[in-house]
C-alpha cells in the first residue's frame, strides 16, 4: 500500500493532467440519494420505500442496500479507488464500531436547506426526510471524538481523510419543481442553497477537514423525470446536441457557477484547506452527447426501470412499484429509474472525476483574495416569500 501511494504521488507530480485526488485512509460523505448507501432505509421515514427492494441493487450487491441505483454509486467508486471498504451508513453504526475508514451521512431526499425553509414555502409535507445537510454535519461532530482525540492526533488523521460535501442541493430545487414551481422561482433560492453548502463546508473545515471535494449539480435537464413532466411542444426547448431540456441545464450550470464562486471565497478564508470542485455536470455530459460511443447503446435519456412513456418514466408506476418494467441490461443505460443513474453511469462519472480533469482544487487567485474581504452574507440572502411561491402540492410524488 505504501509503495502504491508513493508511486501514485510520484505520477501526480510527473503527469500534469493527472487527477488532483490522492489516496485516502478515510472518506466522510454528506449528501442525498446520489450517495446514500443506506441511511434513508434505516431512518424508516416512510413505509415500503422503493429503494428497499429489488430491482434496486440487482447489478452489484444482488440485493437492495438502500442505494438508489442498480449498483454502486460515485462514492463507492471513490472508496474502491482508495482501497477502502464501502462506507457504512451512519444510522446503521453499531456501538463501538470501528469507523476509522469513514462514514456515510448522506440521506436520500436530503436538502441543503433545513426543513423549515420548505415548510415556509408550504411544501414541507413533501419532504421525504428531515435529515438536511446541517443535521448530517451535526452527526459528524457527534462522531468525531471516536475518530481522534488530541489536536495533533486529529491533524494527522484528517490529513488523509477526504470529505465529500455533496452532491447536495439538487433536491432543494427538485421539491419545488415537482409541485409546479418555475425555474425563475427556484433561481431565487440559489444564494440560500449555496449559503447552506458553504456553511456546512466551513463547519467541517473548522472541525479539522483539510481535503474536501464539493460537487456541483448534474445536468438535470437530461433527467427522464423532467423530460417527461416538462414535455415541451417546441423543439427549441431541447438542446440539439444531447436532447436535454435547455432551460433546466442552464439552471444547473447557474447553480454550479455560483457554487464555484462561493468556494473561491471559502478558499480565501481557509487557505490551508484543499477545497476541490467536482464538475459532475461536465463529467456526465459526454454520456448524453455521445451515448453510443461511451457504451450506453440503449441511450442515455430513457430510464432502464420505469412504467412506460417516451422516457420510460411514469409517475403512477415508479421503478419498484406495480406496473414497472426493468430493462434486461442496465449497463447499457445511463438513467436508472427516471431520476437516479445506473451503476454504469456513476462509474463513468467517477472515472472522469478521479482520473480525468473534472475535480479541480480552488486556487488562491487575486479574485479569491479580494473575495476575502467581501461580504459572506451575499450567499445567505434572507428568505422572502412571494405570493407566487405558494405552491400546490401533488403534481409528482418524489422519492428523493
Ligand atoms: C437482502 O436484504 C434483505 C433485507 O434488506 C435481507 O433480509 C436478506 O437476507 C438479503 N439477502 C441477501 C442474499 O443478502
Ligand atoms: C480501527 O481500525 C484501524 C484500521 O483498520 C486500526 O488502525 C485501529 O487501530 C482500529 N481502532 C480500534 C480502536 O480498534
Ligand atoms: C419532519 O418533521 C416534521 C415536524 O417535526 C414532521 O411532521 C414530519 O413528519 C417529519 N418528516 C419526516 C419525513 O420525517
Ligand atoms: C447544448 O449542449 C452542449 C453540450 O453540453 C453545449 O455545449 C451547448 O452549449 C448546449 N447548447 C445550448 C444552446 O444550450
Ligand atoms: C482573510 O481575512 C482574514 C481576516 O478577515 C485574515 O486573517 C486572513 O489572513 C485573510 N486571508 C487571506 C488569504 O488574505
Ligand atoms: C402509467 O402507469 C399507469 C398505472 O400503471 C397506467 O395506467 C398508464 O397507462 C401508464 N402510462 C403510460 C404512458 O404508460
Ligand atoms: C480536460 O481535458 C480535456 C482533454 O482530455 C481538455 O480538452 C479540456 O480542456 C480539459 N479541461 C480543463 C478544465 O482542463
Ligand atoms: C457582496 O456584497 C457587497 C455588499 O454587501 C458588494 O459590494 C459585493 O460586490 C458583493 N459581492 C459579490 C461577489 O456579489
Amino acid at each position: 500500500m505504501k509503495l502504491f501511494i508513493l508511486l501514485a504521488s510520484l505520477s501526480l507530480t510527473l503527469c500534469s493532467v493527472s487527477s488532483s485526488l490522492q489516496q485516502y485512509q478515510a472518506i466522510f460523505n454528506f449528501g442525498d440519494s446520489l450517495s446514500d448507501t443506506g441511511n434513508y432505509l434505516l431512518s424508516s421515514a416512510r413505509p415500503f420505500p422503493i429503494n428497499g427492494k429489488l430491482p434496486y441493487g440487482e447489478t452489484f450487491f444482488h440485493n437492495a442496500t438502500g442505494r438508489c441505483s442498480d449498483g454502486r454509486l460515485i462514492v463507492d467508486f471513490f472508496a474502491e479507488e482508495s482501497g477502502l471498504p464501502y462506507l457504512p451508513p451512519y444510522l446503521g453504526l453499531k456501538k463501538d464500531q470501528n469507523v476509522s475508514h469513514g462514514v456515510n451521512f448522506a440521506v436520500a431526499g436530503a436538502t441543503a436547506l433545513d426543513p423549515e425553509f420548505f415548510y415556509q414555502m408550504k411544501i414541507g409535507s413533501s419532504l421525504t426526510t428531515n435529515y438536511s445537510l446541517s443535521t448530517q454535519v451535526a452527526w459528524f461532530k457527534k462522531l468525531k471524538p471516536s475518530l481522534c482525540s488530541t489536536k495533533q492526533d486529529c491533524d494527522n488523521y484528517f490529513q488523509n481523510a477526504l470529505f465529500l460535501v455533496g452532491e447536495i442541493g439538487g433536491n432543494d430545487y427538485n421539491y419545488p419543481l415537482f409541485v409546479g414551481s418555475s425555474i425563475d422561482q427556484i433561481k431565487a433560492s440559489v444564494p440560500r442553497v449555496i449559503g447552506a453548502i458553504t456553511t456546512a463546508t466551513s463547519a467541517l473545515i473548522e472541525e479539522g477537514a483539510v481535503e474536501l471535494v464539493v460537487p456541483g449539480n448534474l445536468p438535470i435537464g437530461c433527467s427522464a423525470v423532467y423530460l417527461t413532466s416538462f414535455q415541451e411542444s417546441s423543439k427549441a426547448s431541447y438542446n440539439e446536441t444531447n436532447g436535454c431540456l435547455k432551460a433546466l441545464n442552464t439552471f444547473a450550470e447557474y447553480h454550479n457557477s455560483e457554487l464555484k464562486r462561493a468556494l473561491g471565497f471559502l478558499k480565501a478564508k481557509y487557505p490551508h484547506a484543499r477545497i476541490m470542485y467536482a464538475d459532475y455536470f461536465e463529467a456526465a455530459m459526454p454520456m448524453f452527447v455521445a451515448p453510443q460511443r461511451n457504451g450506453f447503446s440503449s441511450g442515455s435519456l430513457t430510464a432502464c426501470c420505469g412504467g412506460g412513456g417516451p422516457y420510460n418514466f411514469n409517475n403512477s408506476a415508479w421503478c419498484g412499484r406495480v406496473g414497472h418494467v426493468a430493462c434486461e441490461d442496465p449497463s447499457l443505460y445511463a438513467n436508472w429509474d427516471g431520476i437516479h443513474l445506473t451503476e454504469a453511469a456513476y462509474r463513468f462519472i467517477a472515472n472522469g472525476l478521479i482520473h480525468g480533469n473534472f475535480t479541480t482544487p480552488l486556487e488562491l487567485t487575486s479574485t479569491t483574495l479580494i473575495a476575502n474581504g467581501s461580504n459572506p452574507d451575499n450567499f445567505t440572502t434572507p428568505f422572502e416569500q412571494t405570493s407566487s411561491m405558494e405552491l400546490q402540492v401533488g403534481h409528482l410524488q418524489y422519492m428523493g
